[in-house]
């Protein structure tokens, strides 16, 4: 097996890097007229980046057959998770000053921020889950089923930053098509492996 470990220490600084270059900004008040705006818009978009490329790793794997890149689905999905996280706190704690009534006031305002929090509630079980202890305890068939819940992330990320658009949505729409790509990879995969199951029964 492939050594990773400089690899993965590579993707997990580059993985700091924006929160880096974000708290020295902030710092030296450099975020602009609107810091915890620019704040919360930094970590969302980190979370955008990030989701797709965990859901990125199994099929480039499968098409490349580079078994190595499994661990990399892992950092991935908990940096998308932690920036996830950041950009809430920064969003309910900053911009909501932790009042829950107000939150809520905005939320039901803004359904955009509904739609963030089902990406944000499904985030929660899969890094919950992402030790390998967890894919033992959940055997590795239920383990797959509960972490689908990164499609629905995804998804939701994606209609959240679509509905909070203003005008231009070829931003959103790009972020769609990718994620709507390593949908329809899984979903071919799927097909053609049951397709074959199918066949190998049938032979049999
Ligand atoms: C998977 C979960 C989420 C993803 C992927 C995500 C992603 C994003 C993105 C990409 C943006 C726009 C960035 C830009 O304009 O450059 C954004 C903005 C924002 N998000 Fe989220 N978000 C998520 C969850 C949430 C949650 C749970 C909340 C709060 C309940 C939230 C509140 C906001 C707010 C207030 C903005 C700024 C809107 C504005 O500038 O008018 N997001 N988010």
């Amino acid at each position: 097996m492939k050594d990773t470990r400089f690899a993965r220490f590579v993707v997990i600084v580059n993985g700091a890097v924006p929160l880096a270059l974000l708290c020295w900004d902030a710092y030296r008040h450099q975020l602009g007229a609107n810091p915890v705006n620019f704040a919360i818009r930094t970590t969302g978009m980190m979370t955008l980046i990030l989701l797709p490329l965990s859901l990125l790793v199994t099929p480039v794997k499968k098409l490349t057959g580079w078994n190595w890149l499994f661990p990399f689905r892992r950092t991935l999905g908990l940096y998308a998770f932690f920036y996830a996280c950041c950009h809430f706190t920064l969003f309910f704690g900053l911009d909501q000053s932790f009042d829950v009534s107000r939150t809520i006031g905005e939320m039901v305002k803004r359904p955009y921020l509904v739609v963030g929090s089902i990406g944000l509630l499904c985030l929660i079980p899969l890094a919950l889950t992402s030790t390998k202890n967890a894919i033992k305890r959940l055997g590795s068939k239920r383990w797959q089923a509960l972490h689908r819940l990164a499609y629905v992330a995804a998804v939701a990320g994606v209609v959240h930053y679509y509905m909070l658009v203003k005008a231009d949505v070829r931003q959103p729409i790009a972020f769609a098509v990718v994620v709507t790509l390593l949908l329809g990879f899984r979903i071919v995969d799927a097909v053609r492996r049951r397709a074959a199951r199918e066949s190998k029964i049938s032979a049999a």
